[in-house]
């Protein structure tokens, strides 16, 4: 049995989705790749519980869902205050595992993860758009993973699938729909609502942000198509990338649309050097005219032609299971 130790930093939704995998999957974890995890620290913005023996999962999901911080967690095990550059440097891991909210700091506690032979699986988008080429040497210098599936389409396998699959193919270009927010939003629209009001719903609902600029302006979508443009053809620059949201649709475009049997949907392209994000017109009927939190891109290649691929663009289990793919690509003896 190889032994596994986990640090976990962030515990709101992906984490939490993280941990109760690995605690409902133990057994078949241990059966299938003859993996056993431990998980030695957890951390959220009030506290790192920390314990080289393994923390009980089921224990610190019990107390995050009733408190809401780990800091009401002291009489079993250790609370630390530690800035996650140092839970990354101190904390002894196989794999550290970053499920933060966006922080442009967020790069430095990766590299410190590397530095000290760790892999590092995340969900996180802006260390990748921001610092690709220098995360992806360090971590080839130091003979470990950086994995990321989950920070485009969630857990719908496109960042493998280009990595590890087409290995012979020459892609031409990536189109796809890859912001939930936008086609919640517009889908609303369709039905009849105002943006205003479409907005407000999706607020009501938690699918949109208090501050919902990062998905209406387009920059979630621009930032999952410069990581696929990164790992597909070269690293852009994020200044490059051309980005317009939703936020100047109106109700008068959702309506001209509609008459021709097309919606509006925020449409990512991608080509080498290229990258734009835009609300476009796409056929009712047309593989990319999706529906809810669904993500789906179309990938062209010169030997397979086209590839459509479709699937969960957000959601907890959804993006648990690439996290949990992840951490066990990075241990897995092959
Ligand atoms: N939710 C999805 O469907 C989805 C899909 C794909 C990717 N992602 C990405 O996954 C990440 C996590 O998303 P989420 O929905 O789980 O967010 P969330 O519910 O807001 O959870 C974020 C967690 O990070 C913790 N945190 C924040 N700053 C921290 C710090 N400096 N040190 C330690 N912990 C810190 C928060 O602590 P508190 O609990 O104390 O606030 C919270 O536990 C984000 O980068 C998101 O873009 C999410």
């Amino acid at each position: 049995m190889m032994l596994v130790s986990l640090s976990i930093l962030g515990f709101g939704n992906v984490g939490r989705g993280v941990a109760r995998v690995l605690l409902e999957k133990r057994e078949w974890f241990r059966r299938k790749y003859g993996i056993e995890f431990k998980v030695v620290s957890i951390s959220d913005s009030s506290a790192t519980v920390w314990d080289e023996s393994g923390i009980d999962l089921r224990e610190a999901l019990e107390v995050k869902e009733t408190f809401g911080r780990l800091s009401y967690w002291g009489n079993e095990y250790d609370l630390y205050h530690l800035p996650p550059e140092d839970v990354a440097k101190e904390v002894e891991s196989d794999v550290f595992i970053d499920l933060t909210p966006a922080n442009p700091e967020a790069y430095k506690w990766h590299m410190e993860a590397f530095r000290m032979g760790r892999h590092v699986v995340t969900s996180n988008k802006p260390p990748l758009v921001h610092h690709y080429v220098e995360l992806i040497q360090e971590a080839a210098m130091r003979g470990v993973n950086y994995r990321f599936e989950a920070t485009v389409m969630a857990g719908t396998p496109i960042i493998t699938l280009l990595q590890e699959s087409l290995l012979g193919d020459g892609i031409e270009s990536i189109e796809g729909v890859f912001n939930g927010t936008s086609t919640f939003i517009l889908s609303e629209m369709e039905r009849g609502l105002t943006f205003d009001e479409a907005l407000k719903k999706a607020q009501s609902l938690g699918i949109a942000e208090a501050n919902p600029d990062v998905d209406i302006k387009g920059f979630d979508a621009a930032y999952k198509a410069t990581i696929l443009h990164d790992i597909t053809f070269e690293p852009i620059s994020f200044k490059k990338v051309k980005v317009r949201g939703i936020d100047g649709v109106s109700e008068e475009d959702i309506r001209k649309a509609a008459e021709k049997e097309k919606v509006i949907r925020l449409m990512a392209k991608i080509e080498r050097r290229n990258v734009v994000v835009e609300p476009r017109e796409v056929p009712k009927n047309s593989p990319l005219a999706v529906y809810g939190t669904s993500n789906v891109a179309l990938i062209k290649s010169d030997l397979l032609g086209e590839l459509i691929l479709k699937g969960a663009g957000a959601g907890v289990k959804e993006t648990a299971s690439a996290v949990v793919s992840d951490i066990i690509k990075c241990v897995r003896r092959s």
